[in-house]
């Protein structure tokens, strides 16, 4: 039944664009089915391999209240069990179970195999990650997409941060005829050390662990925009998604849907709840819907690429009436333009229109003239 929120990817038909991204969370059926009762659109299963991981431990740190670290691996369980019992539980609990696979080889030989397992447990798609170099991922698409019908989705790493190199993956990618990209896996490598003793937090030899989280969004944002905006590309988006109007922002950038992980490790598993809650109101108010809100904001993007300059508007206003004089944006302006006068900001003749004091102030009394 389709629904303001409903979407699809290929022929794989969702009640919301709000899915569980791979990782601890679906780690087993029984991970699982904490998440149902607050009926995402489907969940991805922790990755499986052709061996199970050892992983090190510890293998998840919190960094701040916007980023994860970790260096979890794989699942820790064999694609017999993910076979044999993993993905057929979690069909049983009603959800839609996209599974996801990993080579641990360049020439991907035993993708053929997992994809065949994963299709005959009844998975209802696919999702094919590389461990953080997506160059041998066209190669690993080729060979699940000739043991399965099943859509199939291509997760991508972004190594390197450049149009160029993520359009000339995306290219090849799309050529092996995916449903859809998952822009993206985590970002790294990454480090972070206890100043106390001198070591690092997490269990790999040389400490490292990857971001997730609200750190990373905004480069989730930039290229779901780039993949769908000059490759036509099917994206969902993954990366640093907490609320709903980070997927209201994904979707009008293009993407047809989105994953989330870390703000559910963060924040509890209501946050899927309250995701979908704000998305529903936000949708009925505006009476539109998902698929009418995609890449809306691609035809702005598209418009301004044709200017013949950048933006340059300025200066900015402030509304006196709205100003609750908190001085935050005296505070934080670069070049000491703003001024109080009896509890109210002013903006002096040295402001360059940064537009920094626009996004500061928290009562948004400030705008541009
Ligand atoms: C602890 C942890 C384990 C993860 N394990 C996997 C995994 O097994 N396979 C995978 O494709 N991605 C894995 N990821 C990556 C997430 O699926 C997701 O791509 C990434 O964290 C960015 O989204 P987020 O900011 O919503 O977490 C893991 C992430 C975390 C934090």
């Amino acid at each position: 039944m389709s629904s303001l929120l409903s979407t699809s990817i290929g022929e794989l038909e969702l009640s919301s664009p709000v899915i569980v991204a791979s990782g601890p969370l679906t780690s087993s059926p029984e991970t699982v089915k904490r998440l149902i009762p607050y009926k995402p659109a489907a969940i991805v299963t922790k990755t499986i391999a052709i061996r199970p991981a050892k992983p090190p431990k510890p293998n998840i740190l919190r960094l701040s209240r916007f980023s994860l670290l970790n260096c979890e691996d794989w699942s820790d369980r064999s694609p017999a069990y993910w076979a044999e019992e993993g993905i057929p539980k979690i069909k049983k609990l009603g959800t839609t179970v996209i599974a996801s696979i990993v080579s641990l080889s360049r020439k991907g030989e035993e993708m053929g195999y997992l994809a065949r397992r994963m299709t005959e447990a009844g998975a209802d798609a696919i999702e094919v990650t590389c461990l953080y170099d997506p160059a041998y991922l066209p190669d690993h698409l080729r060979a699940v997409r000739s043991e399965s019908d099943l859509p199939i989705l291509a997760k991508i790493s972004i190594p390197e941060l450049r149009d160029e190199y993520v359009l000339r993956m995306g290219r090849k990618i799309m050529e092996t005829g995916v449903d859809a990209i998952v822009a993206s896996d985590t970002y790294g490598p990454c480090l972070h050390v206890d100043i106390t003793t001198g070591e690092p937090f997490l269990g790999k030899k040389d400490g490292s662990g990857r971001l997730s989280g609200p750190a990373i969004k905004p480069f989730t944002m930039y290229f779901t925009a780039l993949l769908a905006r000059e490759l036509k590309a099917t994206v969902i988006s993954c990366g640093g998604i907490s609320r709903w109007e980070d997927v209201i922002e994904a979707v009008l950038l293009g993407a047809s849907a989105t994953e989330i992980c870390t703000a559910i490790l963060l924040e509890g598993i209501e946050v899927i709840g309250r995701i979908l809650e704000g998305l529903s109101e936000y949708l009925s108010r505006r009476g539109e819907s998902i698929q009418e809100l995609k890449g809306k904001a691609l035809e702005r993007i598209k418009n301004r690429l044709q200017l013949p300059e950048p933006i340059r508007v300025g200066p900015p206003k402030i509304d006196v009436s709205s100003c609750t004089g908190c001085g935050l944006c005296a505070k934080s302006c670069p070049v000491g333009a703003i001024y109080m006068e009896k509890e109210k900001a002013f903006i002096g003749k040295s402001c360059e229109a940064c537009g920094l004091c626009v996004s500061v102030c928290p009562a948004k009394a400030i705008g541009w003239s």
